[in-house]
């Protein structure tokens, strides 16, 4: 095909046909494209945008570069949830196992942190011998069994899009709303869902900090998913400060284990409900007593146990107060009110711990992160904790110390309460 056609249609602003792209993202699937023509064509769209017709058009042939989970019939309906991004987000972690327990079969594909925002599977690998790599068969089989899977992209879905956010993420075409919307969408298609709750994140720490540019990927993704036929429901909420009181991989794990048993932060909870109740046939009070059973609980061993995790080891391991080698608590100087918990400052804060990723080889260090946050609005003496950080080496702890001194803003009048869910779009 001649690409090289497609990427200046595209740069002089026309709109291109289904054809023409679904034929691009298959040549494009076999090696036929360059990464260099295919950067440019990106970046073509990244300023000229996309319709959405085109936008349809590109998502369903990015699903089509792989495989569509084949699910058998059965009364259960086939959800997921998925957020774009934020710092001490644990809440898939809570929520994956509450929909299998609230009869809903739940094949969640996760992706893995990059910047400042954590990923789901970096959080699950923190978890001794928890296998993130499943086939798309094993995927089938383990949500038919136990209601929950929770993996990694495969190579068997929507591999195009792997190839694709790699280069997006090296040629500054993140932030494109049709691309998100074909990225997200082209996975979530794969799993064959029926219904689906986006948590769409704005603010300091998240990838669109204003509500504005939130809603309209919002609005992208759910009209797109309605056409596809899956009913999809997105929150906008905001990521100014972290969510709960924990960030940082093997730290959040614990946190959602806790939220699991009833011992949660308020705001981790409320969000896992908020999600549980705007799938088809959710229900806030019903979500709230089957989290309070402790049967989600036990499903997440459950989960843990099929994807070979060690549950003694595990078990052991969430007793410890810390797995880092220096942990250092940070006081506060006066009594007054918390103003301010910068999310982003705590998310580079975590990254430059090597919790997070500088680049896609980066290792990463579940155990650094930081704890026992205090919450935006709350009370504090002098003399309280406002926060721990946990490193690995004492010059790490220092730095991190500092940090979470910038993060932390207290004033003597109480401020303004940010708002957890602004919005929902559907
Ligand atoms: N998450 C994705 O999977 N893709 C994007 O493009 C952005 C966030």
């Amino acid at each position: 095909m001649n690409f090289l056609n497609l990427i200046e249609q595209k740069r002089d602003g026309s709109e291109l046909s289904p054809e023409a792209i679904a034929e691009a993202m298959a040549a494009f699937s076999t090696g036929a494209i360059p990464d260099y023509q295919m950067a440019a064509f990106l970046m073509a769209v990244n300023f000229q945008g996309m319709s959405v017709k085109e936008t349809h058009a590109l998502t369903l042939a990015m699903r089509d570069s792989g495989e569509v989970l084949q699910f058998p019939k059965d009364d259960r309906p086939i959800v997921d949830k998925h957020s774009t991004g934020g710092v001490g987000d644990k809440v898939s972690l809570v929520l994956a196992p509450l929909l299998a327990c609230l009869g809903y079969r739940v094949p969640m594909i996760s992706g893995r942190g990059l910047g400042i925002t954590g990923g789901t599977l970096d959080k699950l690998e923190s978890i001794p011998g928890f296998n993130t790599q499943l086939t798309a068969e094993q995927i089938v089989s383990q949500v038919q069994e136990i209601g929950v899977a929770m993996g990694g992209q495969t190579a068997e879905i929507a591999p195009a899009d792997k190839r694709l956010y790699a280069l997006r993420d090296v040629t500054g075409t993140v932030p494109s709303i049709p691309l998100i919307t074909a990225s997200i969408l082209s996975k979530k298609l794969a799993e064959n869902l029926n219904a689906l709750v986006m948590d769409v994140k704005f603010g300091a720490a998240a990838f669109m900090t204003d509500v504005g540019q939130a809603r309209a990927l919002a609005q992208s993704i759910v009209s797109l998913a309605g056409e596809c036929g899956v009913k999809t429901t997105a929150l906008l909420t905001g990521m100014d400060a972290p969510l709960g009181r924990a960030a940082g991989n093997w730290l959040e794990v614990q946190e959602a284990v806790a939220c699991l048993e009833g011992n949660g932060p308020e705001d981790l909870e409320k969000l896992v409900i908020a999600c549980a109740t705007h799938l088809p046939g959710g229900d806030a009070e019903h979500a709230r007593e089957e989290l309070a059973s402790g049967r989600p609980r036990a499903k997440f061993d459950e989960l843990l146990a099929a994807q070979g995790a060690d549950l003694d080891e595990f078990t052991a391991k969430l007793k410890k107060d810390s797995i880092a080698l220096v942990v250092k608590e940070f006081v506060s100087p006066i009594g007054g009110f918390v103003r301010q918990c910068d999310a982003r400052i705590i998310g580079e804060l975590v990254r430059d711990l090597g919790g997070g990723r500088l680049n896609q080889d980066s290792v990463i260090q579940p155990e650094v992160g930081a704890d026992q946050l205090c919450r935006h609005g709350s009370a504090v003496r002098a003399g309280e904790v406002l926060g721990r950080v946990h490193a690995m080496t004492e010059e790490g702890a220092a730095t991190a110390f500092g940090r979470l001194s910038e993060a932390i803003e207290i004033s003597t009048d109480p401020p303004e309460l940010p708002v957890l869910v602004a919005d929902v779009v559907e």
